[in-house]
């Protein structure tokens, strides 16, 4: 359910925190402040953009950054910016910021408040108290009422934790010619900017039309009840003239919040709601819960931005705000090892930027390029077939792709065992996709297994598992269970022991693909004749439960590409194979990804 938003119709004046508007005086055009109604023909529209921002550290470099970007002219763009009750580093970065770029923008308005730095009643900084509420309504209608002073054609509120990465969201939302429009924004989870329904009451109901238009399975532009977050209206319409945020309607009986006091005040006048997702506008950072940090928000928002480097256009920061530096470090791992192939630098960008995201400092393993060995390579390297080895639904044996692969890992494992004696390392291909808050829970996984002193010699972060069957867990370690057979190689944590016993079944000589090699060794793998190439077969393997690692694209996905998909036979420089058929990489049928960390709010909102 929403957050409590008792019905309170406080008229008191809120104590001391009005402070005037602190102007920063950016010189107006010459024709004045809206110049003459409606602009000039051949001019595009003015704008106001209304940045509404309070503990917004986290997101701001990257926001600001995504409106410096947007394609329109900054001339014809005014900035109204109010912040207060802050304990972070919001305002410092506001006016560093609107220093920076102020006299490109039509004209600037910057209200701060430095105190107090919290509502009275407040639980934490991520509560709503009614206060908060008549603070934020009163502070949107202020925007509005600038922006019709003004004669400003739009107005475009945009919340401090939407990053709007398509520059061209504002010359969108215009060309749609409605009262009041928003762009769909993407979020690590089921959350969204829109409603499709709204009971008597004002509050969220579930719709059969929700889905569909989040998963995109409608596109369009669509009539609903609610937007909130980030939309644009357009203040030149007979529609909108009467539209407020503050006071509430004189017949207004919603819970008295913000976004349903304004969705009312539409249908009230007549101005009806619309949401697009014809396009990937930008992403919005799902809300935290009253009891929630600054810090848990943070980290939420650093996944999204990870998110947003899978399933691009990345976010990018703005370069007039001071961004704290990263400090990387091998999170209590000796190794931090991140295997990838020289001919595809732009994975190994992307997982670089991540694990920098991240705070994780890895070192760059080049991977073996199968490809780029022939036959005679293959044989002089030692390699030679697992007896009897075929892969039933790709139909042949092992592929060029696969010895890389192989002896890629194989290179980890020496080094991890023989070159530097690694107690514990992570190994990481450079297609992982990361869970929420990854780090927080493999650290806390890793102090639970030192606890118990668990003997494990191999952890997967990250698998697909074949078969269905239940999967025991391990007591008195959360979230660790023990592996069934399971493909892929995608995300480990390996022990110096775990290598030695890999190494020590001298696999090259007797190779299958890496991922059916490792359930061998820890004798989960159903095929008995495979098996009994590999007499000790007493690897310690555990698994997290839920993962926290999955491959970015998954086959017949539109940017999947396999390394091995033009592979040839190990052993055949001209049988060509296509990979594309394996099951492999076929979209696993799970629990659905970021389920795990977030449960689904579509009642919850965006916040200031
Ligand atoms: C808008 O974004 C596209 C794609 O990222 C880019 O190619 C283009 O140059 C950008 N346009 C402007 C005006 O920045
Ligand atoms: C706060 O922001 C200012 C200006 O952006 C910067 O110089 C300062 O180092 C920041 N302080 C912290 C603690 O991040
Ligand atoms: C925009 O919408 C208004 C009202 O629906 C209509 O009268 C007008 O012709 C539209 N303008 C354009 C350019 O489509
Ligand atoms: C295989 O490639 C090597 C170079 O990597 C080359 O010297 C050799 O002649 C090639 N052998 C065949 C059979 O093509």
């Amino acid at each position: 359910m929403r957050r409590a938003a008792a019905w309170l119709r406080a008229r008191a004046p809120l104590f001391l925190l009005f402070l005037l508007g602190a102007d920063l005086g950016s010189p107006s055009p010459p024709e004045g402040p809206g110049g003459p109604p409606g602009g000039r023909r051949d001019e595009p529209p003015s704008v106001v953009v209304a940045i509404l921002a309070r503990n917004a550290q986290h997101s701001l470099p990257h926001y600001l950054g995504a409106l410096e970007r947007m394609d329109y002219p900054k001339e014809r763009i005014s900035i109204w910016c109010a912040t207060d009750h802050n304990i972070d580093n919001t305002t410092e970065m506001l006016h560093e910021w609107l220093t920076a770029v102020e006299s490109q923008y039509r004209d600037v308005v910057f209200r701060s408040v430095e105190e107090p730095s919290s509502y009275p009643d407040e639980l934490g900084p991520k509560h709503w108290t009614s206060e908060r509420f008549e603070h934020l309504m009163r502070l949107k209608q202020d925007a509005l009422d600038f922006a019709r002073s003004e004669e400003a054609d739009y107005i475009l509120f945009a919340d401090t934790d939407c990053i709007l990465t398509d520059n061209q969201t504002l010359r969108f939302l215009i060309a749609q010619n409605q009262s009041v429009v928003a762009p769909m924004l993407e979020s690590q989870t089921y959350y969204s900017n829109f409603w499709c329904g709204i009971t008597p009451q004002g509050y969220y109901r579930r719709t059969a039309d929700y889905f569909p238009t989040k998963n995109r399975q409608r596109l369009g532009c669509f009539a609903v009840p609610m937007v909130y977050a980030t939309f644009l209206i357009d203040l030149k319409r007979g529609d909108t003239a009467g539209l407020a945020f503050h006071p509430p309607h004189p017949q207004y009986t919603w819970p008295f919040d913000d976004i349903i006091v304004f969705a009312y005040s539409c249908q009230a006048t007549g101005a009806q709601m619309y949401l697009c997702n014809t396009r990937q506008f930008g992403f919005i950072n799902v809300p935290m819960k009253s009891h929630e940090s600054l810090e848990d928000e943070r980290i939420n928002f650093v996944h999204l931005i990870l998110e947003a480097m899978v399933d691009g256009p990345p976010m990018l920061p703005s370069r007039h705000v001071y961004l704290p530096p990263k400090q990387p470090t091998k999170i209590g791992f000796d190794e931090v090892f991140l295997i990838n192939l020289v001919r595809r630098p732009d994975r190994k960008e992307r997982m670089l930027a991540a694990l920098l995201e991240l705070e994780i400092d890895s070192v760059v393993v080049p991977a073996v390029d199968g490809s780029a060995l022939n036959s005679s390579d293959i044989k002089k390297l030692g390699v030679d077939l697992l007896p009897g080895y075929y892969d039933p639904f790709a139909g042949r044996t092992l592929t060029k792709g696969e010895v890389g692969c192989f002896l890629s890992h194989h290179r980890v494992w020496q080094e991890v065992r023989v070159a530097r004696g690694l107690e514990r390392s992570i190994v990481l291909e450079d297609d992982v996709r990361f869970e929420a808050y990854f780090k927080k829970r493999l650290l806390r996984l890793m102090a639970e297994v030192e606890q118990v002193q668990l003997d494990w010699d191999l952890i997967y972060l990250g698998r697909k598992q074949v078969n269905s069957e239940d999967e025991a867990p391990v007591e008195d370690v959360r979230n660790l269970v023990v592996p069934e057979y399971s493909y892929w190689t995608l995300a480990y944590v390996i022990s110096q022991q775990g290598a030695q016993k890999l190494l020590d079944a001298q696999p090259i000589s007797k190779m299958l693909p890496v991922d059916e090699f490792l359930p061998i060794m820890y004798d989960k793998h159903p095929n008995e004749e495979y098996k009994k190439h590999f007499s000790q077969r007493d690897l310690r393997a555990f698994s997290v439960h839920p993962l926290l690692a999955y491959p970015t694209h998954y086959t017949g996905d539109a940017q999947w590409m396999s390394d091995t998909e033009t592979s040839t036979i190990w052993n055949d420089d001209s049988q060509k194979t296509d990979w594309s058929g394996s099951q492999k990489t076929l979209k696993d049928v799970r629990v659905p990804r970021g389920t795990s960390g977030q449960s689904f709010h579509p009642t919850s909102r965006d916040e200031l």
